[in-house]
């Protein structure tokens, strides 16, 4: 069996000029602009807490992206907000005027007049923004990576965009959208990634996925949980990382006792890690299929704005193999008595399947006794998606098949 690959983050520090993104005021706005949205409500943070002393934990937390906005993953809260802020842009006011009836009415519309968003996605970002261009009445054109499944097409499809599955990965995909924008009047490209000189839209889709954060802090003081010791958060090209890292190193900051920030990616591309295993603080790329089956992992260029906020405040970068997202999505799905059964797809069970193997398996005991993950231990984790394949998904829980 493949091993779980790790490393420490010692990378030079750099200015952190782009942890401003991720400001609790900031994130504030986002959580205002989607809690005007009637599909909102927050979603569960999951107490797995049979799991947790079986394993030896103090406590387990998962939130539960599956229940975001009946689309099954987060990636709407960035999509959504980044078009929000867009708008709001283009007609010279701010996006705390836009609630979701202003900018979904024939008002705006008409002021506003018509554009096409293009994006590239495996699909979960992509239907994020085919919903939210359908509800704003505008279009949107969608790329999607070689191997990507119809049914994630046709799902977006369903959204009114125009969607093909292309011969290449993700990273060229993000090209083939931006050249096919600036062929059409009004073509904007609202991408989940940063490049040098494109920063506007994918901070504010980071900060969209900050509402998520903001829930799960709020939740875990509920749970009695302040501060938890351990975040472990999947990453493809590492905005929701980012984000997630970048909102709670500055929710902590004044905290005498940070959590511990790990960032779990899919082996075949992991290009994260592969630049702190290269530790002079500039990142790394991965070409070629990116083999895994965590679609929403599938990645190989970072995002330039997380990579510089995950430079400074992760501690740990990982590259998970395949096994470790089915051994998450089989023990989300078949939970201890007591504990709460969780729908988590491949990308979403990473996180969770790295703590089980890590916990568990004598072969991780020194990754174990290095992360500090013990009977003290408070670890939240995000299941970013539900069963977005289900096809695969049964294949994997139900019939134990490799994908
Ligand atoms: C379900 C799911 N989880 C996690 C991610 C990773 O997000 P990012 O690409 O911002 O690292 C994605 C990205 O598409 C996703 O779809």
């Amino acid at each position: 069996m493949e091993q779980i690959k790790w490393v420490r983050n010692t990378m030079e520090k750099s200015e952190d000029k782009y942890l401003s993104v991720m400001t609790t005021d900031e994130v504030e706005k986002a959580k205002h602009f989607h809690e005007s949205f009637p599909q909102y409500s927050e979603t569960p943070l999951v107490s797995l807490s049979q799991l947790a002393s079986t394993i030896g934990l103090n406590s387990l937390y998962v939130k539960d992206e599956s229940y975001r906005f009946g689309l099954n993953a987060f990636k709407v809260l960035g999509g959504a907000y980044a078009m929000g802020k867009y708008v709001a842009q283009q007609l010279g006011t701010t996006v705390d005027k836009l609630p979701y009836d202003v900018l979904t009415s024939d008002k705006l519309r008409e002021e506003f007049g018509q554009a096409t968003f293009f994006t590239a996605t495996d699909g979960n970002h992509g239907r994020g923004v085919a919903w939210a261009a359908n509800k704003l009445g505008q279009k949107s054109v969608v790329f999607m990576p070689k191997g990507s499944t119809e049914y994630r097409k046709n799902q977006i499809a369903k959204e009114g965009a125009t969607v093909t599955i292309e011969e290449f990965n993700y990273d060229e995909c993000v090209r083939k959208a931006t050249a096919e924008s600036k062929k059409v009047a009004n073509g904007v490209v609202v991408q989940d990634t940063a490049w040098d000189g494109y920063e506007d839209i994918p901070n504010w889709i980071m900060q969209g996925y900050g509402t998520l954060a903001m829930e799960a802090s709020a939740q875990l003081g509920k749970a009695g949980t302040d501060v938890p010791t351990h975040i472990v958060v999947q990453a493809g090209v590492g905005s929701l990382a980012g984000a997630m890292v970048g909102y709670f190193s500055n929710l902590y900051s004044n905290t005498p006792k940070k959590p511990k920030f790990i960032v779990v990616e899919a082996d075949g591309a992991a290009c994260l890690y592969k630049g702190a295993v290269a530790g002079d603080g500039k990142p790394r790329i991965v070409e070629g299929d990116l083999p895994t089956i965590m679609a929403g992992l599938a990645c190989g260029e970072p995002n330039t704005v997380s990579w510089d906020i995950l430079r400074n405040h992760a501690d740990y970068f990982v590259a998970a193999p395949d096994w470790v997202a089915r051994l998450g999505m089989r023990v989300s799905a078949a939970p201890l008595k007591g504990d709460t059964s969780i729908i988590s797809g491949e990308s979403g069970a990473a996180p969770l399947g790295f703590v089980m193997a890590v916990m568990t398996m004598p072969e991780y005991a020194s990754l174990k006794n290095e992360l500090e993950l013990n009977e003290s231990s408070k670890v939240l984790c995000f299941s970013t998606e539900g069963d977005t394949d289900p096809e695969r998904y049964k294949n994997i829980v139900w019939y134990g098949l490799d994908k």
